[in-house]
């Protein structure tokens, strides 16, 4: 069962209010930037991140990151995440940052769709495998045995 269609222009609308949803309950008083994020997973079901800010600014999490570990908290498999959306109230769209994208390799499939927002709901749609050249991954390090 395919719970999400790249191609369907209603799909892409739900997933930018979904996004928009987990924006509202960002953490941002540092940076008044909002993010949102949203995975679907073949079974229909959500998981939200939002940006969580500290006072310590390092120790803030994107919100890319929080959707994708509250996907792996909930023991959604790898395989079964089909997208994952982002929408910010940034000027531009909401390109996931490096740290961000490096998880992705990790928890994502490489088929995974990421679909990226601007503030009109115009959008970007890239895989996990295109987001970044010479992907450093699992396959790249050594046997342990
Ligand atoms: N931010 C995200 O949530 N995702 C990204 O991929 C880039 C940046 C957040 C972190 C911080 O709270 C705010 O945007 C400004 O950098």
């Amino acid at each position: 069962m395919r719970t999400f269609d790249v191609n369907s222009k209603k799909d892409i609308q739900e997933l930018f209010l979904d996004c928009k949803k987990a924006l509202d309950i960002s953490y941002s008083p540092y940076s008044q930037n909002r993010v949102g994020a949203c995975i679907i997973s073949a079974t229909g079901a959500k998981y939200y991140g939002s940006n969580i800010e500290n006072a310590s600014y390092g120790l803030t999490m994107c919100a890319e990151r929080t959707a994708m570990f509250n996907a792996r908290i909930n023991n959604v498999k790898k395989e079964d995440q089909l997208v994952i959306g982002i929408a910010a109230d940034f000027n531009s769209y909401a390109w996931p940052c490096g740290a961000c994208r490096q998880v992705m390799v990790e928890l994502l499939p490489l088929e995974c769709h990421i679909v990226i927002f601007n503030k009109e709901g115009e959008y970007k749609i890239w895989q996990v495998k295109d987001c970044m050249p010479g992907i450093f991954s699992s396959s790249d390090l050594k046997e342990k045995n």
